[in-house]
C-alpha cells in the first residue's frame, strides 16, 4: 500500500480577496484541528483547475479555510443545507432574528420542540444556530423521526449570534452552489479538473461502537463501500479526490491501491486522561 508523507505546501484556487473564515457551527468531526495536515495534501493548482466539491460539508471548516472560487457544497442534513443557503442569501435578516433568542433552559426546550418545516425560512435557520450553540456539547443528533433530541448544555456565556463569522461565511458562499443530496448524487457531475474532498462519518474504531447517525438514517458499511467505489470511479474519470477517515483495517482495505497517509488528530478536550491522546486517522488520495 503506497504511503507518502511530508507533502509540499500547495495552494487552492481561491477567490482574489479570500481570507480564511471560521465555521459558524460546532460540528462533530469538524476539521479545523487538522487543517494543517489537509492543506499540504491538496492537488497542485495545475492539477486542480475546476470546481471544489465537498459532499459531506458539515461545519464546512475546509471550505471556509480554502474559500475556493467555484464550489459545490452538499450534505444530507436538511437543516444544515437550509442554514447555509440562508447565510448565503439573507445573512442580515438572519443576524437580526438571532437577536431575539435568550440562553435559558425552558426557552431552549420550547425552541427545540418547534417543527423546523413549519417555521418561516429565517426562523428555521436561526433555530439551528441557537440550538447548536446552546445544546450539550454542540452535538447534532436526531431521532428516527428526524427530530432534534440533544439536551440543554451549560455554558458560561454562549455567543448566540456570531455576527462576524456569519458575514464572513456569507461572503465565502456568494458564488457557491449548495445542495441537499446524498454524496453519490452530489458529485455525479464532477469532471476532469474538479477536486472532491470527502469527509464522511467515520468507520467506528471498535466493533462495539455504532456507525454514526448524523441525520435520520445512519452511515453503515454499505455506505462506506459505496463511497470507496465512487472514490475509485471518480479517479478513473480524472477527478482528484481526497478523503478523511479513521485508521482502521476496514478503511485500509477499502482504499488499498490509493495513497494512504496516517495522521494524528488531537481530540476535543476531555476530563478523562485516556481520552486526551491523539487518535490515528488517515488521509487518502487518488493522486
Ligand atoms: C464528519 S461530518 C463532516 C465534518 C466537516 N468536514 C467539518 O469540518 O465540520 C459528516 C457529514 O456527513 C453528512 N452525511 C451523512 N451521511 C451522508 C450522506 N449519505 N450523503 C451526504 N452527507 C452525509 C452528515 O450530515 C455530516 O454533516
Amino acid at each position: 500500500m503506497p504511503t507518502t508523507t511530508g507533502a509540499r505546501a500547495r495552494r487552492a484556487p481561491a477567490s482574489s480577496e479570500a481570507t480564511p473564515a471560521e465555521p459558524v457551527l460546532k460540528w462533530a468531526g469538524g476539521k479545523s484541528r487538522i487543517l494543517h495536515e489537509l492543506v499540504p495534501r491538496l492537488p497542485r493548482p495545475s492539477q486542480w483547475t475546476g470546481r471544489y466539491f465537498e459532499p459531506f460539508v458539515g461545519g464546512a471548516a475546509v471550505f471556509l479555510h480554502l474559500r475556493p472560487r467555484r464550489a459545490v457544497l452538499s450534505d444530507v442534513n436538511p437543516e444544515l443545507v437550509h442554514l447555509y443557503t440562508t447565510i448565503r442569501d439573507e445573512v442580515e435578516a438572519l443576524i437580526e432574528d438571532l437577536g431575539r433568542h435568550t440562553y435559558d433552559r425552558q426557552y431552549y426546550y420550547a425552541v427545540r420542540a418547534l417543527d423546523p418545516a413549519e417555521l418561516p425560512p429565517i426562523e428555521r435557520a436561526s433555530r439551528m444556530i441557537f440550538l447548536n450553540r446552546t445544546c450539550f456539547n454542540g452535538l447534532w443528533r436526531v431521532n428516527r423521526r428526524g427530530q432534534f433530541n440533544v439536551p440543554f448544555g451549560r455554558y458560561a456565556n454562549p455567543t448566540l449570534c456570531p455576527e462576524d463569522r456569519l458575514r464572513a461565511m456569507s461572503a465565502a458562499l456568494a458564488e457557491t452552489e449548495i445542495r441537499h443530496a446524498d454524496f453519490e448524487r452530489a458529485v455525479a457531475g464532477a469532471r476532469r479538473g474538479d477536486f472532491v474532498y470527502f469527509d464522511p462519518p467515520y468507520v467506528p474504531l471498535t466493533k462495539t461502537a455504532n456507525f454514526t447517525s448524523y441525520a435520520a438514517g445512519s452511515f453503515g458499511l454499505k455506505d462506506q463501500e459505496r463511497l470507496a467505489a465512487l472514490f475509485t470511479a471518480l479517479g478513473r474519470r480524472g477527478v482528484r479526490c481526497m478523503l478523511s477517515n479513521s485508521d482502521t483495517p476496514l478503511v485500509r482495505e477499502l482504499y488499498a491501491g490509493h495513497h494512504i497517509d496516517q495522521i494524528l488528530a488531537p481530540r476535543a478536550i476531555s476530563r478523562d486522561p485516556d481520552n486526551r491522546r491523539p487518535v490515528a486517522e488517515v488521509v487518502v488520495r487518488n493522486y
